[in-house]
Formats: C-alpha cells, structure tokens, sequence
C-alpha cells in the first residue's frame, strides 16, 4: 500500500518546534528508568546505558534551541512524544533515517503514530533532499512496523535473530521508502 490511505487518527496531532514548557514532560518520561516505552524502542540495549544517554539527551535539550530534525508530537495541545530524523553518511547522499517515540502508552494504539509518522515523512520530503527514507526497529515491535507499512513503506531489510528482548531471539528490521512512492499526507 503506498501513501496514508485512510484517516489515521481523530485526534489532532501536530509536529512542532520543542517549547520550554515541554521540558518537564520530555525529561520525566525520557529518564523514567521503568517506563513503558523502554519495552519497546530499542529494548536490546542495556537499560542503564539507556539511562544515563537519556539523562545526558534531556540535558542537552534543556540547553540547546529546537532542532529540525526533532519535533514534539503534539495532540490537543499536549506534547505526547517526538520525531527525529538523521542522514546516513555521506552528506547529501538523500538517505534520512525516521525515528518515532510516544511516550505514554495510553496513546497508543489509537493512530497517533501512523499520523504523526505520515507527517514527519512530508516534513522530510519537504525540507531535506531525500530520496530514500528508512525506518529501523526490530520483529517484535509489531506497532512501529505496521504504522511505517501503512503509509507505504516496504521492508528492505531483516538480520534474523540479531536482537535479544528478554531473553528471546528478534530479528532486526528496516523499512524504506522512495520518495517518488509517497503519495501525501491524508487531510
Ligand atoms: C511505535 C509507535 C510510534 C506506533 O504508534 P501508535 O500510535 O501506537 O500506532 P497506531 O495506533 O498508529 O497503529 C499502528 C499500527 O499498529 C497496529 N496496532 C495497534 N496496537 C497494536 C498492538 N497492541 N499490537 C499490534 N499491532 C497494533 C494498528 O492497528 C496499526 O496497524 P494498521 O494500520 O495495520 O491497522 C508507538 O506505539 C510508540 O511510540 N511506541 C513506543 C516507542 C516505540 O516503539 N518507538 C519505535 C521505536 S523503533
């Protein structure tokens, strides 16, 4: 399936520049050493590791001007999360990696994501010179891969068994898409 094809969410989900006012929520949820979303993005590594790069992040936001190539997913007001995206070396090759984290779980599930991920694709598109734009998470995070193949990405990659959750065995797993096979965000 290419472009978002139906209306993913009811809620309304905005991208926007990092405030002062989302400091707090960023740090409370970003340095919770137990929370959910730890379960889920990046599980492999270790969680003290995690941690103290959290610790330093939020230390870093709190002295740093917004960044384009982060934004806080806003619903009704509320920053819920945030996107990021970096260019694999070289610079100016067109290859930007997406990433995506909603920090409460009591918003998932509910098309936040796939809307806010459809966003970030077009702000990408719009304002980098991207040709190809990749997802990486891992066989276990059924959420992230379904909302990156509704709006059109493929799987381009899958190193079986390459990450270990909880004592299991996932594989690790990259989508990607063409910039010429986005077909637009749904109003
Ligand atoms: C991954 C994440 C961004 C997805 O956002 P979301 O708002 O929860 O997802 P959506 O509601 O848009 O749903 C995406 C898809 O997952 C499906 N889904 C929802 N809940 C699910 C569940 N519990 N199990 C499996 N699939 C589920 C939806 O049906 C939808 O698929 P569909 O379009 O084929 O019907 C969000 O869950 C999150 O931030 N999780 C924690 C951090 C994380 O995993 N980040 C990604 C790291 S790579």
């Amino acid at each position: 399936m290419r472009g978002v094809t139906r209306s993913t969410s009811p809620l309304p989900v905005t991208l926007r520049d990092r405030r002062p006012d989302d400091l707090p929520i960023l740090s409370r949820w970003l340095t919770d050493p137990g929370a959910e979303w730890r379960r889920w993005d990046a599980p492999y590594f270790h969680a003290r590791t995690t941690t103290q790069t959290m610790q330093t992040y939020v230390a870093h936001l709190a002295q740093t001007p917004p960044d384009p190539d982060e934004q806080v997913i806003d619903v009704d007001g509320e920053c819920v999360g945030m996107v990021n995206r970096s260019e694999e070396p070289p610079e100016g090759g067109g290859w930007w990696d997406l990433g995506i984290l909603i920090y409460d779980p009591a918003h998932w599930g509910s098309g936040v994501g796939t809307r806010a991920l459809g966003l970030w694709v077009q702000d990408t598109l719009d304002w980098t010179d991207a040709h190809v734009l990749t997802v990486t998470t891992w066989s276990g995070n059924e959420r992230m891969i379904r909302a990156a193949r509704r709006l059109g990405f493929r799987e381009c990659c899958r190193v079986r068994e390459a990450r270990v959750v909880g004592g299991v065995r996932f594989d690790s797993v990259r989508l990607d898409l063409l910039r010429s096979e986005w077909e637009g965000v749904q109003a």
